[in-house]
């Protein structure tokens, strides 16, 4: 696409401690724990290979990626898919690319649908801009960002460290993305967006996959631009006709869940699943299995657990078989992620919330010097069977 025809530029008004003119940008890095091992490159903070043991105890690859690491920084200046980047500021979509913090109205880039909202950060997100590696272990890699102050017109300087780190006995990677506003009130709402197909490409669709999201009871409601009209719809209550088929609070095939609630044009799932916690959990607690993913092609399954109050699902309904598999994954049978081919998970706070101040989300979405910090919490727990 377009966005980074004006790189040149950009780089001789920011400072290169944002760009992170470094020739490690691309420089996969790997850290490992029995059973599960993961590679990184700092354009995007982004995961690269994640590969965990199917029932045969063969390591498979279930994330979509490339093989070649500088096909990344192609992939940021034309389609920006965010493979397996950081999203940020604010993940999702600002609905006019405007919000407001007490007295002041604020502009982002509107960089998607012609104009009519923000997607993922603006023009120039977190998924584009090379991370300065802060910490490099066995097990355990750390990037980070100093975002100037206005950068894409967000308000303040905002710090980010993201941390990954992988773990045995359950085989497990978590994800951990705190940012820190140093001087003013801003929105961070940042998450990651990995693209995942534990059947490591077996088949063409995970659309046979089953998924469970034992606390999934509503939705954010969305109009044709996939912005929120500031309704939440129930999943087990509903009192809309016809039953939206996106109620997965019980374990159900994937395929079994596709609905036309994800934007004009859309058959699929491209959702912010709202996490209702129990009554007697803590509004972030990390303990419950928020998704239950099982793969039987490769036996794999993935329970993800989140601090998170929501989660953004998407089934892949734009993919189109024009974007090749990692070689280890063509080895599965399936040489191309197609439609319906990979789950996009990404856990976050409630979408757009910095505009629906009658969700009582604010505090979640907004960060200044004098509140605590955003904290955005995952873990990946995988088992074979
Ligand atoms: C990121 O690093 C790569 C490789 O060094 C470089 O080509 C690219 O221009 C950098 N991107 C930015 C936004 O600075
Ligand atoms: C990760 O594990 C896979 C499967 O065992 C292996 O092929 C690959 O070399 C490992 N990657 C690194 C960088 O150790
Ligand atoms: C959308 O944002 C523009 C500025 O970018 C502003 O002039 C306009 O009033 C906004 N429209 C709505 C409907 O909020
Ligand atoms: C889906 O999985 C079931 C049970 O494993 C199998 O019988 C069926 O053939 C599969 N269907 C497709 C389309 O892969
Ligand atoms: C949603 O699923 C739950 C669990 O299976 C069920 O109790 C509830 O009736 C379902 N609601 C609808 C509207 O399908």
């Amino acid at each position: 696409m377009r966005f980074f025809s004006s790189l040149p530029f950009l780089s001789a008004v920011l400072p290169a401690s944002f760009l992170g003119n470094n020739d490690d940008a691309i420089k996969p890095l790997t850290i490992s724990a029995q059973g599960i091992n993961a590679t990184f490159i700092g354009h995007g903070a982004r995961l690269t290979h994640l590969f965990v043991n199917d029932r045969d105890e063969k390591p498979r690859d279930v994330v979509v990626g490339y093989d070649d690491p500088a096909q990344y920084l192609i992939d940021t200046a034309t389609s920006r898919t965010f493979y397996g980047s950081i999203v940020g500021r604010y993940a999702n979509r600002i609905k006019n690319g405007t919000f407001a913090i007490g007295h002041s109205t604020y502009h982002v880039p509107e960089n998607e649908h012609g104009g009519l909202n923000s997607l993922h950060g603006g023009t120039l997100g977190y998924d584009g801009v090379n991370w300065t590696l802060a910490h490099h272990s066995k097990s355990s890699i750390t990037y980070a960002l100093l975002d100037p102050s206005g950068s894409e017109g967000f308000p303040g300087v905002l710090q980010t460290y993201v941390t990954y780190t992988v773990l045995a006995n359950p085989a497990r990677m978590t994800a951990r993305i705190v940012s820190i506003p140093f001087d003013q009130a801003t929105p961070a709402m940042l998450s990651t967006h990995i693209y995942w197909n534990i059947g490591a490409f077996s088949q063409p669709t995970v659309l046979n996959d089953t998924l469970h999201l034992p606390y999934a009871n509503r939705i954010i409601e969305v109009d044709s631009l996939s912005i929120p009209t500031g309704a939440l719809e129930s999943l087990i209550y509903p009192w809309s006709d016809p039953v939206s088929p996106l109620n997965f609070t019980s374990p159900k095939t994937i395929g079994a869940g596709l609905s036309d609630q994800c934007g004009a044009g859309c058959h699929g799932i491209d959702n912010a699943f709202i996490l209702d916690r129990p009554t007697f959990a803590a509004a972030d607690d990390t303990t419950l299995p928020m998704l239950n993913w099982y793969s039987p092609d490769t036996g794999i399954s993935m329970t993800v657990r989140t601090n998170q109050g929501s989660v953004q699902i998407y089934n892949c309904v734009g993919q189109d078989g024009s974007v090749g598999n990692k070689a280890s994954q063509q080895q599965s049978g399936v040489k191309t992620v197609n439609k319906y081919g990979c789950l996009v998970i990404e856990p976050q706070q409630w979408i757009d919330g910095i505009n629906h101040p009658e969700w009582g989300q604010l505090d979640k979405q907004i960060f200044g010097p004098d509140t605590g910090v955003m904290q955005n919490w995952a873990e990946y727990e995988f088992g074979a069977y």
